[in-house]
């Protein structure tokens, strides 16, 4: 999978070489590219933003620089519909889910535009729209960050662990928050059984696999209950077993 960010703060990104992220780059199981965007950019002063039209507070980001980074970074790309999807973290956007992290990881090109300031013109996101390229405006949650780069570090990160290949052993992929059982993970302990006082459950040390299966189902439920109510609303019926009503 190929993944382009571009940013004015390429720096920002320094951390996808660390870790799992950057050992898939550096096996090229995910060849990830940062851009200044200021490379764009044609007066003395790299010029990326301008004052909002109608007034206003900030500064908006100027559709003619993006467009020519975009141009360049989307490249070809742009004449193969369904191969390339253009991200723009935003605060407005789309909630980022495990969903979407999911149908993102399946997407052969993904280009990040990260803007600052209040935003990146709208026209940019319109234009290539038009141009038949996929667009998707995400935010990372209800609050507002400066820009769109910590947004683009978790969104690489949250796609490149989906990649076939990443996490060495699948199964976690499935047990984890999020996952396919559609609850929180249920809460986990290792040696000593003993710590400070605190005990580990004592189910955990009997050895029973369905009693302890069992325990994690109702903890992963009650854990969800408590914590996100509305993804228990969420969870489909044919997922839930009697068992799963008694708790
Ligand atoms: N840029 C600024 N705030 C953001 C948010 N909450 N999510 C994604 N990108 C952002």
């Amino acid at each position: 999978m190929r993944i382009d960010v571009v940013s004015i703060f390429p720096e920002y990104l320094a951390p996808l070489e660390l870790s799992l992220v950057g050992k898939a780059r550096r096996t090229g199981l995910l060849d990830l590219r940062v851009h200044d965007l200021r490379d764009w950019a044609h007066d003395r002063h790299r010029t990326v933003d301008d004052s909002p039209l109608g007034g206003g507070a900030g500064m908006v980001m100027r559709p003619d620089v993006w467009g020519e980074a975009l141009d360049d970074v989307l490249g070809g790309a742009q004449a193969h519909p369904g191969e390339v999807e253009l991200v723009v973290p935003t605060p407005s956007g789309l909630p980022l889910d495990q969903r979407t992290a999911e149908r993102l990881a399946t997407v052969p090109h993904v280009v990040v535009a990260c803007g600052r300031y209040e935003g990146i013109d709208a026209r940019v996101a319109e234009h290539y729209r038009g141009r038949g390229v996929a667009v998707t405006e995400l935010s990372l949650g209800d609050y507002v960050l400066n820009g769109g780069e910590v947004a683009a570090l978790v969104l690489v990160e949250a796609v490149a662990r989906l990649l076939p290949g990443m996490v060495g052993n699948p199964a976690s992929l499935v047990e984890e928050s999020h996952g396919a059982a559609g609850t929180l993970e249920y809460p986990v302990y290792t040696r000593p059984p003993e710590w400070r006082g605190h005990e580990v459950p004592e189910v955990l040390l009997s050895g029973h696999h369905a009693r302890i299966e069992r325990w994690r189902r109702d903890q992963a439920l009650e854990r969800t209950a408590r914590r996100r109510p509305d993804l228990i609303e969420r969870l489909a019926v044919e997922d839930l077993d009697r068992r799963d009503r008694d708790i």
